[in-house]
Parts: C-alpha cells; structure tokens; sequence
C-alpha cells in the first residue's frame, strides 16, 4: 500500500494518520540502526556510529518547505513531493565507515533504496558533505504493509561539525550572499575534510600495526 490509500481528504485526521506512519518508519528504522550497532560493539569490538538523531519534521516546517517550493499546503502534496517527512541521521567515525554503514542498511530485504545523493563523492559548491539516502520501508498496520519513505544522512563527527555550524551560519540565511562569508565556510570546509582524511590515515595505520586490517 502507498500511504496516498489512506488519505480521507479531513486534513485533521489524515495528519493524525501521516504522523502515526512515518514516526512507526522511524521506529523501523532506528531499531534497524541500534541492532546493526550492537552487532558491531558485541561481535566485532569495534563500534563504527558515534551517534545517531531523527526526527519527524513538524507540521509547520512541512508547511514551510511547501510553500517555498510554491506549492498548496496539503497533505497529500506532503506525501507527494517530500522526502525527509522522517529522517535519521547517523554520524560515524571515519568516512570509510559511511560507505559500509549505507550498504548493510540497503542490503537489508524490507528497504527499498529509492534515491542516493553521494555529497561526499561529489560535494556540494559550498563545501557541504553528507551520504544521503531516501528510503523506503513496510509498516505493517490492520490494512497491510505501507510503504513509507525515510531519509537517512550519514556523515562523519567532522562532517556534521561543520554542517551543524554552517546550518547555523548560513544555509537558511535567505538574504543577499555574503562572499566573505561563503569564502570562509568553504575554507572551514577543506580544513575539516583534511582532518578527517588525517584522522582515517591515523586509524588505518594503527589497524596495521595491531594486525586487525583483515577485519
Ligand atoms: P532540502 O530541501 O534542503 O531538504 O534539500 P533537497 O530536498 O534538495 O535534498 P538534499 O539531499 O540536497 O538535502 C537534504 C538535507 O540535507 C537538508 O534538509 C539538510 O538537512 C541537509 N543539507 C543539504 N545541503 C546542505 C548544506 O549546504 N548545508 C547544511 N548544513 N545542510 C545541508
Ligand atoms: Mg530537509
């Protein structure tokens, strides 16, 4: 079933019903994330997530991205053109770790990986790095299973670092640009990506030296 089965046209009641949907996809999700942690803490001795956030996005920010998409505000234009109605965020050690994270998640039988945007591989002008995933899974409710989407970011401490600061600075900053400060963001960019190439050349030699490099 498409969540669109559900809609009744009573905005009131079928925001009731959207919420109950994607905060259960959430659920979904999350247990996926902390069963494959546990896995990796337990199993392997070797913990790659540092930490991991979601949330619902509220009914006024719902409203807020349609409108300046110039779009009607109604539920199933929600359904329709937004993605990130539910989103989790996964932050991880080393960038290697985003790579494998994103692939045992996709492997997984009930996600449909719908579309990926690789920031990482190809970042954005401003500087911006993130592994973002929009996914798909079954909740499974009276009427049957409903396919609801999720997005997922996965990033690494210094990714979001410099993303939470730059959200702060800038990105919803919808004045004239700023060239000074546009310069100094991408700037800040460089150096955090340096660090973390850093950071991962520091782990990997240790794995060396400690003969783990098999794992
Ligand atoms: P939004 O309409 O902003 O959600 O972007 P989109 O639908 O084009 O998707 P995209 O994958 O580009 O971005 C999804 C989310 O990633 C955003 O809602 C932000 O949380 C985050 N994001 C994307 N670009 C930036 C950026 O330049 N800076 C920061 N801080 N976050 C970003
Ligand atoms: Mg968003």
């Amino acid at each position: 079933m498409n969540p669109f089965d559900l809609i009744t046209g009573d905005e009131k009641k079928d925001l009731e019903t959207i919420l109950f949907l994607y905060g259960s996809a959430l659920k979904k999700m999350n247990t996926k994330i902390e069963i494959l942690e546990e896995e990796f803490r337990k199993i392997h001795q070797y913990d790659p997530i540092e930490h991991v956030t979601s949330r619902i996005k509220t009914e006024k920010s719902i409203a807020r991205k349609l409108r300046r998409e110039g779009r009607d505000v109604s539920i199933a234009n929600a359904l329709r053109f937004l993605n990130d109605i539910a989103g989790v965020r996964i932050v991880c050690s080393f960038t290697s770790d985003i790579y494998k994270i994103a692939d045992m998640l996709s492997e997984q039988d009930d996600v449909k990986v719908l579309l990926i945007k690789d920031y990482i591989a190809n970042p954005k002008a401003n500087g911006y790095k993130s592994y973002h995933m929009i996914v798909s899974i079954p909740v499974f409710i009276a009427r049957g299973p409903v396919d609801v989407r999720v997005e997922i970011q996965i990033r690494t401490i210094a990714m979001d670092f410099w993303a939470s600061l730059e959200h702060k600075i800038y990105y919803k900053f919808e004045g004239a640009a700023h060239e000074y400060i546009k310069d100094e963001l991408s700037e800040c960019a460089k150096m955090i990506h340096a660090l973390d190439e850093r950071m991962l050349a520091l782990n990997e030699a240790i794995r060396q030296l400690e003969g783990k490099d098999e794992e």
